[in-house]
Order: structure tokens, then C-alpha cells, then sequence
């Protein structure tokens, strides 16, 4: 039991007292009840504290969560996706900004993509074949027309030698490398000819091939040409014919009309050069024509040469010399064109000099085997040195004409020259005399 006593005041005066007394037990009880009602009342306000905890964080990420999964959506190209936030907060800004980037990627993306069609629909439509290539010579890009050309669909990511199997194509791409410029070769895929041309793009160094098909023109090329040999073949004869009956007149007319005759018979002669320079420079054009290689003596080739221009530089006072350097003996070509050539060029020198000498040298120079041609006279103006190798590029036409030229004898010589691989240039300067360099790679 639990006994509680309290005194009853009056004043100081105690007056009596009240006591109350109660069981331990129904003390116990009370406090349990109230234990197990505050407990309740904690485990109630945490609950409440849990929930709360939980809605407000929910509140908080869910915005986070879902420009999260719109930033993916986006990134995997879906640029319809919006971020949709009820709350109006920072994120709720946050998220605006959000839908006007994707708003703005989206119309560029399209923009890029519109482009991009326009180009492939440019490039499918191109009637060349065009065609992109790697740094490891895989294609990367290529055209319709390129496809047809080579009779091969879905090219992308094979080697381009795979389709088109031409040295020249292979060694335009090698040299493409090396340079910046634009080159170009002429090449021949099955039946067709094409003119390649080749461009690097700088920034990618990926090379660019346009295959111009030039067909046409080489059929038309052929047929001038074969115009021309038959038009020649046709005129030589009736003009050998005339040559021949003024020979014969010439004796017998009187000396008044000597002069008249000179002046046929110089112009049938001129006629029958350019009819015989023609017939040589169309023959020397046929993609077709074969030189006749052989290793012959350069020393018996000078002392041949030198035989024929003995009248024509002793006429003219002129000295004609023939050099030979660095103990060359042999030379490897067509030694009936390579005469072809040095008549030529020492016919032009004895032509266009009329005081001085004649230099003809034969040497080695690096790799190359060295022919130089050089005089002492009128030499030829900077502005033409390029052109002189033209057919019929005269530098001065009445002065030509007047020392009876064709125009065609360099146009002959480059071809030669080419034929055999070499290179040929002129250097001159203006009466002091023309020296034409020759280079041919050595085999
Ligand atoms: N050795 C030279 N000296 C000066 N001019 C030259 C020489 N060789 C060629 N030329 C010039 O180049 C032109 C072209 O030469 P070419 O093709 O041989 O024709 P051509 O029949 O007139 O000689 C000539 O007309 C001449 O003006
Ligand atoms: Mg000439």
C-alpha cells in the first residue's frame, strides 16, 4: 500500500489530517496505461514524421527523375519528348529552358538533315562519278554514276583498287598525298575513257575522285585524227606529182618565169612538209601506236646526225658540235623516233640561228639520261615558251612562214619525249640563243 499524509492548517494551527492511502498494484496499472498510451502517441508522430519525410523528398526528385529521363530520350535522338512540372519553382524554369534547347536542337537537327538530303540527292544526280575516299584508300562516299561505271553496288568501306584496277588511278592517289593541288589522269575502265581528277580535303585528308567520261570526245578525237592521216595520205601523192614536173619544167623555162617556178616549187615543198609533219603527228597521237625499243649507240647516232646537217650548217655558216659526257654509250628507245626528234631540234636551231653554234650533249643527270639541244641565236620570248609544243604554235607567224616552218616539228618532239616517258623543257633568253633540255628516265 501507498499511504499519503498532508496536514490541515488553521493559521500555524494544524487542525487535522488528510490522509489517503492506495494498492501498489492500481499505482502500476496507472502507469502502464499511460506508457503504453505514449508510446502509441511517438510511434504515431513518427509514422506521420516517415510519410511526410517521404512525400516531400518524392516532390522533390520527381522533377529531377524525369529531365533526366527526357535528356536521355533526347540524346537517343527523340526530340519530341517535353518536361511536363506542376510545381511552379526553379525547376519548374529549369525545365522550360530544358523544352526551348530541345525546341532549338530539334529544328537544327532538321535543318542538317534537310541539307544532307539536298547534298545526296546533288550527288546521286551527278552524271560523273564522284568518289570520297580515306587516308587508307576505303571508300567512304561514292555516287550512283561511280557504281554504274564500275558495274559494283554497295561500295562503302572497300578498297577502291578493288573496283577500279588502274595504275594511274593508284599512283594519282599516291601522289594525292603529297600534294595539294588538284591532278588529274586520263584513264580507261572497260570500254570507257575517263578523265580522273583528284582533290584532297584538307581537314580530313580524304581525297575526292570525279571520273569525267570523255568517250565521246576520244571517239571524235579518232576520227579527226583519222581525217587527217587520210586527208595527208590523200595529198601526198598529186603534191609529189607536182614536185615532180616543176623539177622537170625548171631546166627549161625562161628566166623571166625562174622566179615564178622558185616560188611554186618552195611553197609545194612546204606543202609537202606539213602534209609529212601531219601524218607523223597523228600517228604519234594514236593511244594505240608501239615504239620499236632497242638499246642503240648515241655516238653513232650523232655521227649520223651530223652527216645529215653537214650541207644545210655549212650553208649557213653555222658550226654544228656533238658532245657526249659521262662515257653514256647506249641509249634504250625508239632510235628511229629518237633521230625523228634531234632532226627536229637541230633542224629549229639551224633554222632560227644565223651567226654562231650549234650544241648537241648527251649526258647522265641523276636517274635520268640528259639530251640538250642548244644555239646561239634569236631565241624565243618567255610568254611562248609553253606554248612553242603546240601543233602549229608559231612564235612569230610571218617570220615562220618566212623561214619556212610547219608548227608542227615540236608538237612532234613532245610527243616523242612523252612517248618515251621523258620530260621536255626550253630555256632562253632573247638573241642569245634557246638550249631545249630533254630528260628520259633511265631503265
Ligand atoms: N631553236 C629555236 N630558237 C628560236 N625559236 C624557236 C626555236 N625552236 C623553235 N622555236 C620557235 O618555236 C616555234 C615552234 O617550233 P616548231 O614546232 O618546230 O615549228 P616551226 O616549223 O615553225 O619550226 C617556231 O615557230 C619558233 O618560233
Ligand atoms: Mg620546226
Amino acid at each position: 500500500m501507498l499511504y499519503v499524509a498532508l496536514p490541515i492548517k488553521d493559521g500555524d494551527k494544524i487542525i487535522g489530517v488528510s490522509r489517503i492511502s492506495m494498492f501498489i498494484t492500481d499505482i502500476d496499472n496507472l502507469i502502464n496505461s499511460l506508457r503504453d498510451k505514449i508510446l502509441v502517441v511517438i510511434l504515431i508522430v513518427m509514422i506521420i514524421a516517415l510519410l511526410f519525410a517521404f512525400f516531400f523528398s518524392r516532390n522533390l526528385t520527381r522533377p529531377i527523375k524525369q529531365l533526366v529521363e527526357v535528356s536521355r530520350a533526347v540524346a537517343h535522338g527523340d526530340f519530341d519528348q517535353k518536361v511536363v512540372l506542376k510545381n511552379n519553382d526553379e525547376l519548374k524554369l529549369l525545365g522550360g529552358s530544358f523544352n526551348n534547347m530541345i525546341n532549338e536542337i530539334k529544328s537544327l537537327f532538321t535543318q542538317v538533315n534537310n541539307q544532307k538530303l539536298e547534298l545526296n540527292n546533288i550527288i546521286a544526280s551527278i552524271q560523273e562519278g564522284l568518289v570520297v575516299l580515306d587516308q587508307l584508300g576505303k571508300i567512304v562516299l561514292c555516287n550512283q554514276s561511280f557504281e554504274k561505271m564500275t558495274d559494283v553496288e554497295s561500295l562503302t568501306g572497300k578498297f577502291y583498287w578493288e573496283t577500279v584496277r588502274d595504275t594511274k588511278v593508284a599512283t594519282l592517289v599516291k601522289k594525292m598525298g603529297n600534294s595539294s593541288t588538284n591532278l588529274t589522269s586520263e584513264i580507261q575502265i572497260k570500254d570507257e575513257y575517263y578523265l580522273c581528277s583528284a582533290n584532297q580535303i584538307n581537314s580530313k585528308k580524304e581525297i575526292v575522285l570525279i571520273f569525267y567520261n570523255i568517250s565521246d570526245l576520244k571517239k571524235l578525237e579518232n576520227i579527226k585524227r583519222d581525217f587527217v592521216v587520210n586527208v595527208s595520205h590523200e595529198l601526198r601523192t598529186p603534191l609529189t606529182v607536182i614536185k615532180g614536173y616543176i623539177e622537170t619544167i625548171e631546166d627549161d623555162i625562161d628566166k623571166k618565169n625562174l622566179k615564178y617556178i622558185e616560188i611554186i616549187k618552195n611553197h609545194t615543198n612546204r606543202l609537202i612538209s606539213i602534209v609529212q609533219d601531219l601524218m607523223t603527228v597523228s600517228q604519234l597521237e594514236d593511244n594505240h601506236i608501239k615504239l620499236n625499243l632497242t638499246e642503240f649507240n648515241i655516238e653513232k647516232l650523232f655521227h649520223d646526225l651530223n652527216i645529215t646537217f653537214e650541207q644545210k650548217v655549212k650553208s649557213k655558216n653555222l658550226n654544228l658540235v656533238f658532245i657526249i659526257n659521262d662515257n653514256i654509250q647506249i641509249f634504250q628507245g625508239d632510235e628511229f623516233k629518237i633521230e625523228q626528234m634531234f632532226i627536229n631540234l637541230i633542224e629549229n636551231a639551224i633554222r632560227y640561228t644565223e651567226k654562231g653554234e650549234i650544241i648537241v650533249r648527251a649526258g647522265v643527270e641523276g636517274s635520268f639520261i640528259k639530251f640538250e639541244v642548244s644555239d646561239t641565236r634569236i631565241g624565243i620570248p618567255d610568254k611562248d615558251k609553253e606554248r612553242i609544243f603546240e601543233r602549229f604554235y608559231t612564235v612569230d607567224k610571218s617570220r615562220s612562214r618566212q623561214i619556212a616552218g610547219t608548227g608542227l616539228g615540236l608538237s612532234i618532239v613532245k610527243h616523242i619525249v612523252l612517248l618515251h616517258n621523258g620530260k621536255i623543257c626550253v630555256k632562253s633568253v632573247l638573241n642569245s640563243g634557246s638550249t631545249f633540255i630533254i630528260l628520259f628516265p633511265i631503265i
